[in-house]
């Protein structure tokens, strides 16, 4: 029985014919592959651990002195030839393959584009940032308070007595715990207070932001809804600023006929209140008075709950519904298109984005 020594098939490293025939094979595979990948297989094949040519090279241990000067030259070079073929056919394929990829993933510039639908503006932000856009113009500030509001500012300080039948009017959602005395608020009116303590006077401020009310859902109410708060604290301050500064703001929003009424009405943080009707020239079935909001002087006993002197100063405030507004602005008939989310609604005013 003759043992097998590892690499007793290996190709005599003296023996220059068979050794070239290994050489021969691997140029003619390396030359005849056609990717990166072909190349990897035959590199293997060829100058892997069980290549024929690596295990001709192991043997170069066994043989004498001589021989092994002989073969380890022979060896040497026919590995050398065959790396450099492999590093030559490398750079080749690369430079195929990036060939290849700039052709395949080039980007068509003037394709038509396959266009996101990313939703559209709503239109009650829309006509909000309006309203306080004219605002702006008039050189008014914007002023923000907190949705969870302290009952001291929703009420108290706005003039509501405790057990008056004012606060009533107002369905109020109370937060929990009751000690905390915070309430969701029923109107834009404490940001008035906010904004008085807050600020230097005079005051010039519009107060945008959602409300809450514990209403059902229907085609005229909502729990959750939307108002501005105007107020304006200076000296002299009149019911004829009121006035002027509502038919100024009324006809930016609805043109140049529309005009503003007001009727007498009660609020207990204004004295004398009023409720406020526009002309508006664009009404659905023609032009009509519409009931919009309220608004008036504001109540000294809420210019002292602010810390400022009612003999010195004196202002004027009014408080506007903007789902009210979109709803005869832009004759929506219910109220639930406004809060559904469905898309189409917005595109339908043309603020696709
Ligand atoms: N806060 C009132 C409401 O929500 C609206 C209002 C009326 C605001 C009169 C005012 C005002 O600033 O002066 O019903």
């Amino acid at each position: 029985m003759t043992e097998t020594l590892p690499g007793a098939d290996a190709p005599n490293p003296l023996d220059e014919a068979a050794i070239t025939t290994a050489v021969n094979q691997a140029l003619e595979a390396i030359a005849a592959t056609a990717s990166l990948e072909d190349l990897k297989a035959v590199r293997l094949a060829h100058t892997g651990e069980k290549s024929p040519l690596s295990l001709a090279n192991r043997q170069i241990g066994k043989l004498s002195k001589e021989d092994k000067a002989t073969a380890g030259k022979l060896m040497g070079a026919s590995r050398g030839r065959v790396n450099q073929a492999l590093a030559a056919r490398t750079v080749d394929l690369e430079a195929e393959n990036d060939a290849r990829i700039l052709v395949e993933e080039t980007v068509d510039v003037t394709a038509a584009p396959r266009r996101r639908r990313a939703g559209a503006r709503h239109p009650l932000s829309t006509l909000q940032d309006r309203v306080c856009d004219i605002f702006v113009g008039m050189g008014w500030e914007i002023a923000e308070g907190p949705e969870v509001e302290s009952e001291w500012f929703n009420f108290d300080a706005l003039n509501f007595k405790p057990d008056h039948p004012a606060r009533e009017m107002q369905d109020t959602f109370f937060v929990e715990p009751p000690e905390a005395h915070l309430v969701m608020r029923t109107h834009t009116s404490p940001v008035q207070v906010r904004s008085m303590l807050e600020r230097d006077l005079p005051i010039y401020v519009l107060c945008p932001g959602k409300v809450f009310r514990t209403d059902e859902l229907d085609a005229t109410h909502t729990p959750v809804f939307h108002q501005f708060e105007g107020l304006a604290i200076d000296k002299n301050l009149s019911m004829a600023d009121l006035l002027g500064t509502l038919e100024h703001f009324t006809r930016q929003m609805f043109g140049d006929e529309a005009s503003v009424r007001l009727r007498p009405n009660y609020f207990p943080f204004t004295e004398p209140s009023a409720e406020l009707d526009i002309w508006h020239p664009g009404a659905k079935g023609g032009p009509r008075w519409i009931e919009w909001g309220g608004c008036g002087m504001v109540n000294a006993n809420v210019l002292r709950a602010a810390g400022i002197d009612p003999d010195v100063y004196s202002g004027f405030a009014f408080g506007m519904g903007i789902e009210r507004a979109l709803m005869f602005r832009n004759e929506v008939g219910d109220m639930r298109d406004m809060i559904e989310g469905d898309v189409r609604f917005s595109e339908h005013f043309g603020m696709e984005i």
